[in-house]
């Protein structure tokens, strides 16, 4: 079953523009963004909502932290991201203007279940569940739903799961943004163009996993790593140290870069690797400054730039050229990178891959 792969986390990497495709085939061809991709009751459920609460766990959690740039960027509805396991238990303010998004790969994780519920429970009903497991608890909970074309995902670490979770909340960011009159037709089909491309793009990124894994050689020997990222590539730098530490079992921290000198640069000597996120953006010039205070300390750099980024490779600047800038979809790109990255750390270290020590694939409990 697992063909040419070792493991089924390195299938279902190589699965994504496979994945992303079926996840998207609703805007193939000719397709638009519409209301009704989420259900027939979208129109109503979405119209007078006025911000966006995400609930989820772990990297179903990223992808939310990711989509809240999107959301206040393009749709203009400020939103919330929120890890299930803390607001199921906090007192929080209900409104009942807020679309309710529930990320969740399995459909079954105790605690995004109970906080769907939480939130029913305080009156807010407008509730969507984007889901790769069209049967299971947290969609049968939900008014809306979106289900992720991933396929089963069978290792413990969320890959495909992931990038199809952003494939659909950049569909719902579109369509929120076309109700509330925020979205021309140009900008529509620019992003169509965009989205119906990611998969030759991921695929792409993809060709590049010889190079990464001659990095992950090096970097197995570390005890920890840091990973740096601004923007909505802040939480692909979440997901990347994620992804080290379940199953390559490196130690790793993710931080918002301009946060570095308020703590973690004290980290920071020759034993410390960096892997920033580099994208083309807006941010990239203010990143550099972060990366030259690192590179003052001794801390060996690992930077994955796009194409075209002027970012010089010198001693202990390691620079990993992404093929093109995909505005915003670019997250979903940057993760691919991270994601081989571990999974070769892993292979060096000789962990298992698949079913990573003390983690299970679906967290039922508490
Ligand atoms: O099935 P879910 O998306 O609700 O699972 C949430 C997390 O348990 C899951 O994403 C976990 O963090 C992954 N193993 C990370 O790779």
């Amino acid at each position: 079953e697992l063909g040419q792969f070792r493991h089924y986390m390195q299938k279902e990497i190589f699965e994504q523009p496979q994945a992303l495709g079926n996840t998207l085939e609703m805007i193939a061809g000719g397709g638009a963004v519409a209301t009704q991709h989420f259900g027939a009751r979208a129109p109503e459920v979405f119209e007078g909502a006025r911000r966006v609460l995400v609930l989820a766990c772990g990297t179903s959690y990223h992808a939310g932290l990711v989509a809240r740039y999107w959301f206040e960027a393009v749709a203009k509805m400020p939103c919330t991201v929120e890890i299930a396991s803390e607001y199921r238990y906090r007192e929080s303010v209900p409104d009942p203007d807020t679309l309710v998004v529930v990320i969740s790969q399995s459909g079954e994780t105790a605690d995004t279940l109970a906080a769907l519920k939480h939130a029913r429970s305080l009156g807010m009903e407008r509730t969507l569940a984007i889901c790769n497991v069209p049967e299971s608890a947290i969609v049968r909970e939900s008014a809306l739903r979106f289900i992720t074309r991933a396929g089963p995902e069978i290792g413990v670490a969320s890959t495909k799961a992931f990038t199809t979770q952003l494939a659909a909340l950049a569909l719902l960011t579109l369509a929120l943004a076309k109700l509330n009159g925020r979205l021309s037709e140009t900008e529509e089909n620019r992003h169509l163009t965009a989205l119906r491309h990611l998969p030759v793009a991921v695929q792409k990124v993809l060709e590049l996993e010889p190079e990464i894994e001659r990095w992950a050689q090096r970097f197995a020997a570390k005890e920890h790593a840091l990973f740096l990222g601004r923007g909505s590539h802040w939480p692909i730098a979440m997901e990347g140290a994620l992804k080290l530490k379940e199953i390559s079992y490196i130690h790793a921290e993710a931080y918002a870069a301009g946060e570095l000198k308020h703590g973690p640069l004290a980290l920071v000597d020759k034993d410390m690797p960096v892997i920033a996120v580099a994208p083309a953006d807006d941010l990239l010039e203010k990143l550099k400054s972060n990366l030259q205070e690192v590179r003052a300390r001794g801390g060996e750099l690992y930077v994955f730039a796009d194409a075209g980024s002027e970012i010089p490779e010198t001693e202990g600047v390691h620079i990993l050229h992404m093929p093109e800038h995909y505005g915003m979809l670019s997250p979903v790109l940057h993760v691919i990178p991270l994601q081989l990255l571990s999974y070769h750390a892993a292979l060096v270290k000789g962990t298992d891959v698949d079913k990573p020590r003390n983690l299970a694939k679906s967290v039922t409990v508490e």
